[in-house]
């Protein structure tokens, strides 16, 4: 006879529910604690590096316009998504994404390892003209991108933020955040960022 029993146990909804709920939380915290401790989790994989101040500026234009509402950032370990995406996504790639976009939603395809597919004039063309490079797309045109400035105060105080939750700026990379992207506008920062997704193990 267990201290209580299964019976009062079914009989009660509320501490069915309760009991429940806290083997599902101990379940969880064995499962995810320990991610926050493993190497292969928290340290970046080789010939990863933090975002320069214009792919980061390409990246918050990304989320901004909810690219990852139609495209994932991760390749999964199956062989039809490497055949066709290229190898698949380990953790280490994503340590300075705050916060990553993996996601699963794909009405496009996964952009994980986008970077060098196609020329940047390509991505100006697709970016502007979805239809002019693809007859069959159903992607929006992002075609004012090209006439909005990148805010360079902006992306240094977001480089500065992103200190804080561990990701190595060099002060003299916070300082030059404003050079680094004057004159650049919203289309540039964005293909910046695309040409930078994935080239880790791009090759592999
Ligand atoms: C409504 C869904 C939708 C949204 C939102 C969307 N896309 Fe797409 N995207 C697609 C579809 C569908 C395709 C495949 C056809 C094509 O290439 O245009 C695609 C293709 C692409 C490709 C080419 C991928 C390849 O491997 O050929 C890139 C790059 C891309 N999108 C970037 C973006 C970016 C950046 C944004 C946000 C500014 C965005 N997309 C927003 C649907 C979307």
């Amino acid at each position: 006879m267990s201290f209580i029993s299964q019976e009062k146990v079914e009989r009660k909804v509320g501490l069915l529910i309760a009991l429940t709920f806290i083997t599902v939380a101990i379940g969880g915290m064995a499962e995810i604690i320990p991610l926050f401790f493993q190497h292969s989790t928290t340290e970046p994989i080789k010939g990863v590096t933090p975002y320069t101040a214009l792919q980061l500026a390409g990246r918050d234009v990304y989320i901004r316009e909810g690219c990852y509402n139609c495209h994932s950032q991760m390749i999964r370990p199956f062989r039809a998504e490497t055949m066709r995406y290229g190898p698949y996504s380990v953790a280490g790639e994503s340590v300075y994404d705050h916060p990553f976009q993996w996601g699963s939603k794909r009405t496009g395809p996964d952009l994980a390892r986008i970077g060098g597919k196609y020329s940047d004039d390509w991505h100006r063309i697709h970016l502007t003209d979805p239809r002019a490079v693809v007859s069959v797309s159903n992607m929006p045109s992002y075609a004012w991108l090209k006439d909005a400035k990148v805010d360079g105060a902006v992306i240094q105080r977001h480089m500065e933020r992103l200190t804080m939750v561990g990701v190595p700026y060099t002060p003299e990379q916070i300082a030059g955040a404003p050079a680094a992207v004057e004159g650049k506008t919203e289309m540039d920062a964005l293909i910046a960022h695309l040409q930078g997704l994935g080239l880790a193990r791009k090759n592999e």
